[in-house]
């Protein structure tokens, strides 16, 4: 089901006390200054604290638990793993995956990803597949076909009832974390691209019920820019999040 989506991914920042104290800024803000919209807030903060600050999210209402993370496997000898049944027992809803931090760091491909996209959906929760480009594939044209590739061999293998559960996040990985943001039109350009090639994968009516997130220096400043785009349904949000204010203010850009 199509969505307006702000998910704020902490990364390997805060301490438990920190992380608290900010999520309790977060939704106290949002609770007095977001109204009469039912954008959903995401908050996905490092696997220590998800049980904590779970308990801090007010229930019922538009803010969800996620996780940047999880292993392919139920359980078993994976020393330091987790599992998605773990995090979903702790009240997990969302699960980002494909992150091209773990793609680049950790190795993770398309083959991995297509298996920890399972274990996410049979454990109940939504997964957040993350694509996007690296700066010399931009510049060297091929974006779409790098991207394309990323969706047919991490993605395109779940059943139609299956891909219902996903929200897909664009991040191009030249504007991660470097302050240059794609533009509205670029983000715009690749989203629709993303939702056509959803098209021709499922049907028409996949395309239009799946949430597509730009993330990559997405700021309190163009924020509003990037969410009046037709084809962006909300954000990914890394450094912006860890700060109450700006990530209030991009929560209320629709
Ligand atoms: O997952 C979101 C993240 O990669 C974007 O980071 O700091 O550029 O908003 P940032």
């Amino acid at each position: 089901m199509r969505k307006n989506i702000v998910a704020g991914n902490w990364k390997m920042n805060t301490t438990l006390q920190d992380g608290q104290a900010l999520i309790s800024e977060i939704v106290n803000m949002v609770q007095d200054e977001v109204t009469g919209s039912n954008v959903e807030v995401v908050v996905c903060p490092p696997f220590p604290f998800l049980s904590a600050i779970g308990k801090q999210l007010p229930t019922g209402g538009r803010f969800h638990l996620g996780a940047q993370n999880c292993h392919q496997k139920e359980s078993g000898a994976f020393t330091g793993e987790v599992s998605a049944k773990m995090l979903q027992s702790v009240g997990v809803e969302y699960v980002i995956l494909g992150h091209s931090e773990r793609r680049q760091y950790f190795r993770e491909d398309d083959e991995l990803l297509s298996q920890k996209l399972k274990a996410a959906l049979a454990a109940g929760l939504k997964p957040i597949f993350c694509v996007g480009e690296s700066l010399e594939t931009r510049e060297a044209d091929e974006t779409f076909d790098y991207i394309s590739k990323q969706l047919k061999d991490g993605l395109f293998h779940l059943s139609n009832e299956e891909f219902d559960q996903v929200v897909v996040a664009y991040e191009p990985i030249w504007a991660i974390g470097t302050g240059k943001t794609a533009t509205s039109a670029q983000a715009q350009e690749v989203h629709a691209f993303i939702r056509e090639q959803i098209a021709r994968a499922y049907d028409a009516e996949a395309a239009l019920n799946t949430s597509i997130l730009y993330g990559g220096s997405a700021n309190a400043q163009n924020a509003r820019e990037l969410f009046s785009q037709p084809d962006v349904d909300g954000g990914l949000i890394g450094g912006a999040s860890l700060k109450s204010r700006d990530f209030t203010e991009i929560i209320k850009s629709f």
